[in-house]
Formats: structure tokens, sequence, C-alpha cells
């Protein structure tokens, strides 16, 4: 069974030029790619361990990567699906991201503090269903640092890959803010009722 490539109905995206966001989407596709492909090969050297032992092992912590671009990604660009529409007061999101962090500003100062992160990464808001609260993190790479068990909510992607034909490593705020501003809200809460269901 393979993955399916998702196709997002981005529109036009206020500070992002439609080069960068088309190229990232072929970046993405290529994680789909790769998922499907590290998959295949893990039963193809699985046939026998005793000569692909090492291979195995290898492309099995390559998964992680593959994955995680993959699956990050549906949430990035999920979130930007639509164009921008804002977060409401009465909303079971808006709601536990008061509870979690005393208000929303709070908790978008963490966040963005979190995304300006060295290195390349996530920076990532996740659900902890069982403790009732939401938590921000840092992601390396596609898959380092994912708190086991936790759905995620948003995804902002912070590879230079992200914003790279429009802002220099040293404007990342700027992509930031960018990302921020065309955040279709329904498809994030959309996303946190899932994470909470
Ligand atoms: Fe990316």
């Amino acid at each position: 069974m393979n993955y399916e490539e998702q196709k997002f109905n981005l529109p036009e995206i206020q500070g992002l030029s439609k080069k960068n966001i088309e190229e990232h989407v072929k970046l993405y596709a290529g994680y789909v790619k790769h998922t499907n492909l590290v998959l295949e090969k893990i039963a193809e050297y699985s046939k026998d361990t005793t000569a692909n032992g090492y291979a195995i092992n290898e492309i099995r912590r390559r998964f992680g990567f593959e994955f995680g671009g993959m699956r990050n990604h549906e949430y990035y660009f999920g979130a930007l699906e639509g164009g921008p529409v804002p977060l409401t007061s009465s909303s079971p999101l808006k709601k536990a991201i008061v509870t979690s962090f005393g208000d929303y500003d709070e908790w978008q100062k963490d966040f963005k503090s979190i995304a300006l992160t060295r290195g390349i990464g996530w920076a990532i808001l996740v659900y902890d269903k069982k403790a009732g609260r939401l938590l921000n993190s840092w992601v390396d790479e596609q898959h380092i640092g994912h708190l086991a068990g936790l759905p995620i909510v948003l995804a902002l992607d912070m590879f230079e890959h992200a914003y790279y034909l429009d802002y220099v490593p040293a404007e990342k705020k700027i992509y930031i803010d960018a990302y921020f501003a065309n955040v279709n809200w329904l498809a994030v809460e959309k996303f946190f009722e899932e994470a909470a269901e």
C-alpha cells in the first residue's frame, strides 16, 4: 500500500512567492515518493536479512526522515489551504491555547521564538490529549524530537528551502510572520479536533 501525494488548494500567499511555494510543494512530493521507496527497499532487503542487515538498519533510520518530511508538510500546506481565516475566540482551539499558555499572544511569542532555533527543522504545536494541554516544540530535520504519541496541530517549516527564493536566513522573522498572516485557522481547528478525538 503506497502513500498518496496530497494535492493542496493553495491561494496566492501574501509574503511568499508562487515560485517558492511551487518548488516547496515539489519537495513535499519527493518526501512522499521516498517514503514509498524506503518501504519498498525494506521489503526487498528483508528477503535476505543476513546479507542486507547493515543496509536494512541504515534505511530504517532514513524512514523517519522521509515519513516526517511527508507528514510535516501536509500540516504546513494544509494550514494554508483556502486562504487566511482568523482564529475565533469561541473555538475549542483558542480555549486550549489560553488554558495551556495563558493567552494567545504568549503562545505565539513562544512558538515564534522556537521557530528561530538555529539549524534546520520545524516549530510544531502538538496536543497532549492525556494531559489535556498543547505544547510547542522544536523538531530537528524532519523527525528528531517529535514528542512521542502527540499529534500535530500546526507545523512551521524552518528549512531554508521554505523561503529561500524570497528571503535570506537573516530574514527568517519576516518569513515566520508571512506564514502566520496566511494561516487558515479553520483548517488548523480541524487538525486540533482530529488530535483531540
Ligand atoms: Fe519543507
